[in-house]
């Protein structure tokens, strides 16, 4: 098998050493690597730095090509980009397929926006003393953008960083989860076909030991991170003067009130407790049942869990697959034992094999339990009955997580109640939390992060206002 190169200032390179990516599914080889030595590191970031100016004064016209060059490329490769996703993440076809659909869009929308980023006008004869003046506010990049990716979305998670820093005109250094930097270097492939100049990006799938440097390094003054708490905060702490954007975890509830669709919340939370293995920020976690439609609820529920074909990631069938490792499936099981040695009940699932963990729904968690106060990263939900819409909303803010939440209910006051009482970046009526549209701001408060993304909300988070004011004129 080739070993893949790795993008260096726009450029393919090779380093002095390789690593291997193998499918979670069945354990073999999908690809190898190779690794960019430090020195390399040190080029990139260089570069980067370097051409900072010119890109940030890129021509709107050639960064809007750029990104609609991109999203064209990932349409017209749409099925072999799906397929490695899948090889690399485990993640099944079908949802990968979603993810490239997405990407395009993603890009599509950074290049639309960058033809819309214009600034404002501001007048200041507002005041006597300032006839005849007015300001000009545009926004203006920081610099060069790291991005630290994660595995649960090897491509869109990556676009979501790589296509605002184009849109603003930022250079941007990719340094992708060790387990997932295939789809992210086929994403240099389509880059390097564009006319951005040479620095604009560099993918460098280097060890997570190793990104210490490039988060300490002072010409990289915006970290964009996605990934688990600690070690987000734990990027933030180490540069506090720098402009840190967190994507982090969170146990996303899913309330279903009294007056919901039930057949539809069942279907739809079954599926999206489980999809990609309930490996998403925004899975459903936490089901919160109004009392008096518990039990039918429940009812609907199990069978709709149990319903979910698992099995191998490469059916189009396939609707949940593995876990991305052994590991991440055993701390999977081993939270569910904990829960059940406490006293809850198995529903549904409960049961480990190898890298796969089947589709599970617990019952009567202890508060306390992993499983109800952490992030499961994993396809398990617990229930959790409430006696009224407040308690709902107060067991949905009883967390030190606020990603997205979704409420089922057809009453208008409901859902606005729950827009001005959970402590979230995102309510979702009438569906599950997991729903993003890749144009809309996303992002956490509390322990889910500091930040948005969504194509605009990334280019304001990437740049800084600058005001010009002019003076004399005849407004
Ligand atoms: C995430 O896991 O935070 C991303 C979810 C998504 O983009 O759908």
């Amino acid at each position: 098998m080739d070993v893949r190169t790795f993008w260096l200032a726009g450029r393919p390179a090779t380093g002095d050493s390789e690593l291997t990516v193998t499918n979670p599914h069945d354990g073999r080889e999908v690809g190898r690597h190779s690794v960019p030595t430090d020195a390399q590191v040190e080029e990139a970031i260089a570069a980067a730095h370097a051409v900072a100016d010119q890109a940030a004064a890129l021509p709107v016209h050639v960064r809007a090509e750029a990104l609609a060059h991109v999203s064209r490329r990932i349409e017209e490769r749409a099925d072999e980009i799906a397929r490695l996703i899948t090889a690399e993440n485990g993640k099944p076809i079908f949802w990968a397929r979603g993810e490239v659909t997405r990407a395009v869009a993603t890009f599509r929308f950074a290049a639309e926006e960058t033809r819309r980023w214009s600034g404002e006008a501001q007048r200041l004869d507002t005041e006597p003393a300032a006839a005849g003046r007015l300001a000009y506010v545009s926004r203006v990049p920081y610099g060069p953008v790291l991005a630290i990716t994660p595995f649960n979305f090897p491509l869109n998670l990556v676009a979501h960083k790589v296509a605002p820093a184009i849109a603003v005109g930022a250079p941007v250094i990719v340094k992708p989860a060790p387990a997932t930097p295939l789809s992210s270097l086929l994403l240099g492939e389509l880059l390097a076909e564009t006319d951005l100049p040479a620095g604009m990006f560099s993918v460098l799938p280097v060890p997570n030991e190793r990104a210490a440097g490039l988060v300490q390094d002072a010409r990289l003054p915006v970290v964009s991170f996605t990934g688990s708490a600690p070690v987000g905060y734990a990027i933030a702490d180490q540069v506090p003067r720098k402009h840190v954007t967190l994507e982090l975890g969170g146990n996303a509830a899913a309330v279903v009130l009294a007056d919901a669709d039930l057949d539809w919340a069942a279907q739809r939370i079954a599926l999206y407790s489980n999809y990609q293995g309930g490996q998403s920020c925004i899975a459903v976690q936490r089901v919160i049942v109004e009392q008096p439609v518990h039990d039918a609820f429940v009812e609907r529920l199990v069978p709709a869990v149990e319903g979910l074909v698992t099995g191998d990631p490469a059916d189009e069938k396939t609707q949940v697959g593995p876990l991305v490792s052994e590991a991440a499936a055993e701390r999977v099981e081993q939270w569910v034992n904990e829960a059940v040695a406490a006293g809850a009940e198995v529903l549904a699932g409960g049961i480990r094999e190898g890298t796969s963990y089947t589709p599970t729904v617990l019952a009567g968690v202890p508060h306390d339990a992993k499983v109800a106060r952490e992030e499961v990263f994993g396809p398990v939900m617990i229930l959790q009955p409430a006696a009224s819409v407040d308690d709902a909303y107060a067991m949905v803010n009883d967390s030190k997580y606020g990603l997205q939440a979704g409420v089922f209910t057809r009453s208008l006051d409901a859902a606005f109640l729950a827009n001005r009482e959970l402590k979230v970046g995102g309510v979702v009526v009438g569906d599950v939390p997991s729903y993003r549209a890749d144009q809309m701001p996303y992002g956490g408060v509390k322990d889910s992060g500091i930040g948005r993304e969504g194509l605009r909300s990334a280019m304001t988070d990437y740049t800084y206002e600058k005001v010009m004011v002019l003076t004399g004129l005849p407004l």
